[in-house]
């Protein structure tokens, strides 16, 4: 599969930054998979759901309907009717995402949206598992990482407009917990496939680590 770039790593790794960039130069469609988890999340706490019930998080999953469109290099949804984008990076969310992606009927959800996607164009897609799990057959996989420390301060820094900055110590904790949650669930979790190209963007440039990529990338 020719049409698929996969992007996977850990949280905070600058997969977003990175998949972006790489799509607008390729003029691909860049695929945040980790959003559609976070969405999911966010109506489940609308809902009141306690995330640790895999039952409640499944029916959330599919009662949701997202409209895809296409905007500039970019695929994007609404759920019903409405845009989410920093509803959808709280702390809140960031909590209680890995119990919704770690129940295997969300990820069967997630799975079907993902899986139409590759009719619209070349895509980037950036998540945990897309090289694994969602496309195995992609030509070209990458697995992004960068030393904690490293991705704790990037995402610190990336808080610093929103209401509730966290210490750069408590930005750590929660990525540490999720990335624990994330590789150790039973369904597809977070893992290098054996066919990626593994970068560590630690002390790396965002044009180093996107001309890495592109030059990687099998034509
Ligand atoms: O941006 P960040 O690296 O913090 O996380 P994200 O990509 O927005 O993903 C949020 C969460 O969704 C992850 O911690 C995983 O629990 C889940 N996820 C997943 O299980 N599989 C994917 N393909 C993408 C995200």
């Amino acid at each position: 599969m020719n049409n698929v770039i996969a992007i996977d790593g850990p949280a905070a790794s600058g997969k977003s930054t990175v998949a972006k960039r790489v799509a607008i130069e390729i003029d691909g469609l860049y695929v945040d998979s980790g959003a559609l988890y976070r969405a999911i999340t966010w109506k489940a706490l609308q809902e009141g759901v306690d995330t640790s019930d895999f039952v409640a998080n499944a029916k959330v999953a599919q009662s949701i309907d997202p409209e895809f469109y296409v905007e500039n290099n970019v695929l994007r949804f609404r759920i019903e009717g409405q845009e989410l984008n920093a509803e959808l990076r709280t702390a809140e969310i960031n909590d209680n995402v890995s119990y919704i992606a770690a129940t295997p009927a969300a990820r069967d959800v997630v799975m079907v949206w993902l899986h139409k996607m590759p009719a619209l164009g070349t895509l980037v897609m950036e998540g945990r598992d897309i090289g694994t799990a969602v496309f195995p057959d992609a030509a070209n996989k990458f697995y992004l990482d960068a030393s904690p420390e490293e991705r704790a301060r990037r995402r610190h820094a990336e808080q610093a407009n929103s209401k509730e900055q966290q210490s750069v110590t408590e930005v750590n904790s929660s990525l540490q917990k999720r990335d624990k949650i994330d590789s150790s669930r039973k369904k597809d979790p977070l893992k290098i496939a054996d066919d990626a190209v593994k970068v560590d963007s630690t002390g790396k440039s965002i044009e180093d680590v996107v001309k890495l990529i592109c030059d990687s990338c099998k034509k």
